[in-house]
């Protein structure tokens, strides 16, 4: 496939006080930025070290506000949940995910990408689920405060990220350095993808320089890409081994939600 896929996208907005009722604006905000990084349309695309720039891919996938809704009546694609629920946690996070457990239930998750968003009390930024789990928890989650790049949203992770990096997820992208931090050698977990070198651990904050690991050298760690762990503003690019596997999992995996 050369051309560009849209994939509809339903949120679900599950507040307990007002302000985290995210506005539309807000919504928006998300999703323009899901549409520029996975277009590398992104403001940062310029700051891909040269050694990496030549991997950097534009993904071809695009991402829109559902206009039907799965009666296939008018819709907004965004759904608001009044919860009693005040703070969703990661032993309880898959709560948010059903109207019986103080969620929003989803919409077809073989037709629209379920996006939720939530207050989260701990420091769970979010999460997703990987092609081929149970259909009534597919999709992926947001923290209030890591959502979008206004309102709610709170430094350093208030530049959309964490949504790009869970989308990665829920199209069967692996963390860059391969989830391997709690082995002995850690160098032997892999992403999958050839072409971002092998990196022993995850990366926080907003590194700069060479950082070499598991004698990646000369050009070191790909610490910039968006399945690390840094802050917002410090990773800006998906190589092209993880937009073929991206897209490899659209036409196998989830060849539905192009339909
Ligand atoms: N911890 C989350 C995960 O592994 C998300 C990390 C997102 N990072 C960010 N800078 N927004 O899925
Ligand atoms: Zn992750
Ligand atoms: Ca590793």
């Amino acid at each position: 496939r050369t051309g560009i896929v849209r994939i509809p996208v339903v949120v679900h907005v599950v507040w307990n006080t007002a302000a985290q009722n995210v506005s539309d604006a807000q919504i928006q905000s998300q999703i323009d930025v899901l549409n520029a990084d996975f277009r590398r349309t992104n403001a940062d695309a310029a700051s891909v070290p040269a050694h990496f720039a030549g991997v950097a891919a534009d993904a071809r996938i695009e991402f829109a506000l559902a206009v039907r809704d799965p009666n296939c009546g008018a819709t907004t694609g965004i759904t608001r949940t009044n919860t009693a629920t005040t703070g969703f946690t990661r032993a309880t996070r898959n709560n948010v995910k059903s109207a019986a457990t103080g969620g929003a239930d989803p919409w077809p998750s073989d037709r629209y990408l379920n996006m939720w968003v939530a207050n989260f009390t701990d420091d769970l930024l979010g999460f997703a689920t990987f092609p081929g789990g149970p259909a009534a928890l597919d999709g992926f989650v947001v923290d209030t405060q890591a959502f979008g790049t206004m309102g709610t949203a709170a430094a350093p992770f208030n530049l959309g990220r964490t949504a790009t990096h869970e989308i990665g997820h829920w199209l069967n992208l692996i963390h860059i350095w391969g989830d391997d931090t709690a082995q002995p050698d850690q160098c032997s977990g892999t992403d999958m993808c050839a072409d971002t070198p092998n990196q022993a651990d995850e990366t926080y904050g907003n590194p700069a320089g060479i950082r070499i690991s598991c004698g990646n050298g000369p050009n070191g760690d790909m610490y910039m890409n968006y399945m690390d762990y840094t802050d917002d503003v410090g990773m800006f690019m998906f190589s092209q081994d993880q937009v073929t596997r991206m897209n490899a999992t659209l036409m196998v995996a989830r060849t539905g939600i192009l339909a």
